[in-house]
C-alpha cells in the first residue's frame, strides 16, 4: 500500500458543477483502479491524499498533475504504508467553502488554515491528523 498526499491551486475557482463532475470522473475511474482517498477544496485550493498500489497511485498522479484545472502542485509526503486509511470511498470529497463543514467536530481548529499553510508542507504528520478529522465525516 502507498499513500501519496499533495497540495495545489485551483487554476479557476470551481463551482459545484465542475466540483461534482470532478468527482465523477475520479471516483469512477480511482474504483476501476482500486485507488481510495479524500479530496478536500477550500477557497480555490486543494489538497488530495491517494492510496492504492504504488505504481497505479503514481500513474493516477502524473495525470493528476497534468490536469489544467490547477497548478502549484506541491507533495507533502509520499509514502509506504501498512494500510489505506480512506477506504470508504472511491474519492472522499468535501468542500470546506460549504457552511455545513464548518460543523464537523474538531474541524474548527484548522478554519482558519489556508490548504496551502506552511504548516501542512512542513509538519506531514498535522497534515494526516487534519485529514482524519473528515475520515468520520458523514457525507
Ligand atoms: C484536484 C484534482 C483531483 C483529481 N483527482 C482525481 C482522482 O482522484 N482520480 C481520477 O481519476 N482523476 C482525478 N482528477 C482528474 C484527472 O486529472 C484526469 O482528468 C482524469 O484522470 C482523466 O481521466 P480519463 O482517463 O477518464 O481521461 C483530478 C483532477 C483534479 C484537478
Amino acid at each position: 500500500m502507498f499513500q501519496l498526499l499533495y497540495i495545489s491551486n485551483a487554476t479557476q475557482p470551481l463551482n459545484d458543477t465542475d466540483l461534482v463532475a470532478l468527482l465523477k470522473q475520479a471516483r469512477k475511474k480511482n474504483a476501476g483502479l482500486n485507488v481510495t482517498g479524500m479530496l478536500l477544496y477550500k477557497d480555490a485550493k486543494f489538497m488530495q491524499i491517494l492510496e492504492g498500489d504504488e505504481t497505479a497511485v503514481r500513474k493516477l498522479f502524473a495525470e493528476i498533475s497534468d490536469d489544467p484545472r490547477h497548478q502549484n502542485i506541491t507533495v507533502i509526503f509520499q509514502k509506504r504504508c501498512p494500510t489505506a486509511v480512506f477506504t470508504d470511498w472511491s474519492m472522499g470529497f468535501i468542500n470546506l467553502d460549504d457552511e455545513w463543514a464548518k460543523s464537523i467536530p474538531g474541524y474548527t481548529s484548522f478554519l482558519e488554515t489556508p490548504l496551502d499553510s506552511a504548516h501542512f508542507v512542513d509538519d506531514p504528520s498535522l497534515t494526516m491528523q487534519f485529514l482524519y478529522i473528515f475520515k468520520f465525516a458523514k457525507l
